[in-house]
């Protein structure tokens, strides 16, 4: 909770002081705490989103918004029926857009037009993905359609009745719209993640791990609890 406090604490101060602030947000476990935080402080009036807009950094393809695994669907009830962001402010790929290409370009210009993320909440896959930029052969810049890996696909299968219900491919910001966010947060916690965090903070520089090129931004803060930084000689 404390490392929720901490991410929480610094994305919020970004909002008061630019409260029309673009945030990029992110879903899965590690998040709900930080969302659970700002859910308390809106609460006791002190941060007020209403003129902040933020961009999703994902969303699974051929999935409903109301559905109960659709990342709107999360958003929804962990954070925005809870907190003032106007509706119109909130930002998701369309899991049902007919047309791939065109919804990963108007989403990528959507971002642009709103002048870029100025602060970006990431997770991190235990494969190192980042939002659901997979392992592989490169970067792939912008908002793209991707095929999950299987073992995003077992570790996502939880919030399914059966693993054959997770969909197969999913819409993502790239690694480049990720990049390109002026300042990024990346939270992580439970031992399972300790030694992913150790191989994309100190390891080579490669598209096989994702989450490696953050060693090329300029303002990244890592939020852990001691169980994911425990590989990280002097923590
Ligand atoms: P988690 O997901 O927070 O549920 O571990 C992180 C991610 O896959 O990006």
């Amino acid at each position: 909770m404390e490392m929720s406090r901490k991410a929480a604490n610094l994305i919020a101060a970004s909002v008061s002081l630019k409260p029309d602030a673009v945030l990029g947000l992110a879903t899965g476990d590690t998040p709900l705490g930080v969302y659970k935080c700002w859910i308390e402080r809106h609460a006791g009036g002190e941060i007020d989103f209403s003129a902040a807009t933020a961009f999703n950094l994902d969303e699974y393809r051929n999935i409903a918004p109301e559905a109960e695994q659709s990342y709107r669907r999360y958003m929804i009830d962990n954070l925005y029926s809870k907190i003032d962001m106007r509706p119109e402010n909130r930002h998701i790929p369309d899991g049902l857009a007919a047309d791939p290409a065109t919804e990963c370009e108007r989403y990528e210009k959507l971002i642009a037009g709103c002048g870029g993320i100025d602060v970006q909440l990431l997770g991190i896959g235990h494969n190192g993905h980042i939002g659901f930029n997979e392992p592989g052969g490169e970067f792939v810049g912008n908002t793209h359609l991707v095929a999950l890996s299987d073992s995003t696909i077992d570790a996502n299968s939880r919030f399914f009745r059966r693993r054959e219900d997770v969909p197969a491919e999913a819409y993502t910001m790239g690694i480049g719209t990720i990049m390109r966010a002026r300042m990024i947060i990346l939270v992580a916690s439970g031992l399972g993640k300790a030694e992913i965090i150790h191989r994309a903070l100190f390891g080579a520089v490669t598209p096989a791990v994702p989450a490696s090129i953050l060693q090329f931004h300029a303002n990244v803060t890592i939020i852990g609890d001691a169980a994911a930084l425990s590989m990280i000689d002097g923590i």
